[in-house]
């Protein structure tokens, strides 16, 4: 085969993937109502504000997952335990849970350490939670979303996956792992069909933020605008405009984003 001949027929394979991959996107867009939803962290803030809504949705099916699974009270859920840092707990999820075709990976915790000073346990657990039980779970439901026909996987992320913040570090370390792995495990699923969106966001009303005296996010406000953009396939999903600038920034000068630099 000359050089010509390989180029054209390299270049209609990529096309027709690219072709057939934006197709199915297209029209195997993610629908709530029907969906069987699992959702980590689901017995208070935004988890249990995402279960509550989906349920108002249309859902067919949801389970709402906790570590104290008997601190669930929304009616009408299935109710499972569920430690995301606990491998043996993930996999017998993903055996109890085999129907689900919408996985949110919405579980996290915020122990603000200082990087230089802070304890190097808590921010390992911070790690941890976010990227390796977010990634656990990603592997562990990765099959059953392909036998559910691709489904979806939404991952709730921050405003410090990109942007450090002095005393949070160990989280902000920890949300850009979890951007870094969101990215990387949507190239990874899309040749079964999977789309991975991630939701990006700023301070919002829940127990993570009870200390800090900011402006703040309705939780409900966020879940509803996180659901609307899932919907419409939206894979990077800027819920608040704090999002849309920090991202608008990403490319700025150090200086630009770090304005309290000397
Ligand atoms: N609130 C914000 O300002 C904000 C902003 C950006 C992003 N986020 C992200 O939004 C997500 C939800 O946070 P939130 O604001 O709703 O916080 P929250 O009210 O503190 O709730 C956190 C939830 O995660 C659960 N969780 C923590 N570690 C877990 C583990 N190892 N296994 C299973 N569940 C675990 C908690 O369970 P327990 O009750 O057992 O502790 C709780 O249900 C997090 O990923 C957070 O990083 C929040």
């Amino acid at each position: 085969m000359n050089l010509r001949r390989t180029i054209i027929v390299r270049c209609s394979g990529w096309f027709l993937r690219w072709f057939h991959q934006s197709r199915r996107t297209r029209s195997e867009a993610v629908k709530l109502s029907g969906s069987t939803a699992l959702i980590t962290g689901a017995n208070r803030g935004l988890g249990r504000h995402f279960a509550a809504e989906l349920l108002e949705r249309g859902a067919t099916k949801i389970y709402a997952t906790a570590r104290n699974p008997e601190q669930i009270d929304l009616p009408g859920v299935e109710v499972l335990p569920l430690d995301i840092t606990d491998p043996e707990a993930v996999a017998a999820a993903a055996r109890a849970a085999a129907d689900v075709d919408l996985l949110i990976n919405n579980a996290g915790i915020s122990v603000p350490q200082s990087l230089i000073t802070g304890d190097l346990d808590l921010i390992r657990r911070e790690l941890e939670t976010h990227f390796f039980g977010t990634l656990s779970m990603t592997r562990a439901f990765a099959p059953v979303l392909a036998t559910n026909g691709g489904g979806a996987i939404l991952n709730i992320l921050s405003v410090l996956s990109w942007l450090g913040f002095a005393g949070a570090g160990g989280y902000a370390a920890a949300k850009a792992a979890q951007w870094s792995l969101t990215d990387t495990t949507r190239l990874e699923l899309a040749a079964q069909g999977t789309q991975v969106s991630a939701a990006i966001l700023a301070a919002t009303d829940t127990d993570m933020m009870a200390g800090y005296d900011v402006p703040k996010n309705n939780p409900a406000d966020v879940v509803r605008t996180t659901l609307n953009a899932l919907e419409e396939g939206q894979l990077e999903i800027l819920v608040d405009e704090a999002a849309a600038t920090t991202k608008a920034n990403l490319s700025a000068d150090v200086h630009t984003r770090y304005p309290n630099l000397a």
